[in-house]
């Protein structure tokens, strides 16, 4: 398991990224979106919700106020975590990861930029100051090749001092591979 983490999450993304190819193999059908555990101590959530525009649209928007400050990778992180529908529930797949949230706001990797195009959300992060992210929808083409088909679950889980999760957001989706033949 350990060498299969390494592979994908470190090895692929990087060989991936660094010669800037995108991917058409397989594309993303959404299916929902949820944002959850909000610890009301850490962030003052106004708007966290999740809405369909068609089949393959989906987005996401943020809007909250923290209640404390993330001025560096040490303060707030970013952990994610993929689980793949089998025998009929969730269970988590080779995907697991950790990321400093600075750093991640600024990563060109994963889609981030485009994912973050409408949004404010860069560090120092500060307390009682709006951030938001709006229509926020990863798109697959920008994203690693060779992830299992199925239907997966991703979980993000925003942590404050690598400890408390400030609130995660689970994002439902299939992943579904083009008949090359077809
Ligand atoms: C929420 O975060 C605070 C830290 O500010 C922590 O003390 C508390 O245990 C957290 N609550 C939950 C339910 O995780
Ligand atoms: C999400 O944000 C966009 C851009 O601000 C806005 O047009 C849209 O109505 C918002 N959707 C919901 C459900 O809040
Ligand atoms: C996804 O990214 C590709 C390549 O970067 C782009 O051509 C396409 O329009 C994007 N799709 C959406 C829905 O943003």
């Amino acid at each position: 398991m350990d060498f299969f983490n390494i592979k994908i999450l470190i090895f692929l993304p990087f060989l991936f990224f660094s010669i800037g190819c995108i991917q058409t193999l397989y594309k993303f059908v959404p299916e929902h979106c949820e944002v959850k555990n909000i610890n009301r101590s850490l962030v003052d959530m106004k708007i966290g919700k999740c809405y369909k525009l068609s089949r393959s649209e989906l987005y996401l928007n943020i809007s909250c106020y923290p209640l404390v400050d993330i001025l560096n990778d040490h303060m707030g992180q970013v952990k994610i975590t993929g689980y793949q529908f089998r025998s009929n529930e969730y269970r988590k797949g080779p995907i697991e990861f950790m990321m400093g949230m600075c750093s991640a706001s600024l990563s060109k990797e994963f889609d981030i930029p485009n994912m973050l195009s409408n949004s404010n959300a860069k560090c120092p992060i500060r307390k009682g100051v709006n951030y938001y992210i709006y229509k926020l929808s990863p798109n697959a083409t920008n994203m690693p090749p060779l992830i299992p088909e199925g239907r997966w679950m991703l979980q993000l889980d925003f942590l404050y001092l690598n400890r408390y999760t400030g609130f995660s957001v689970q994002w439902y989706s299939g992943v579904e591979y083009t008949n090359i033949f077809g």
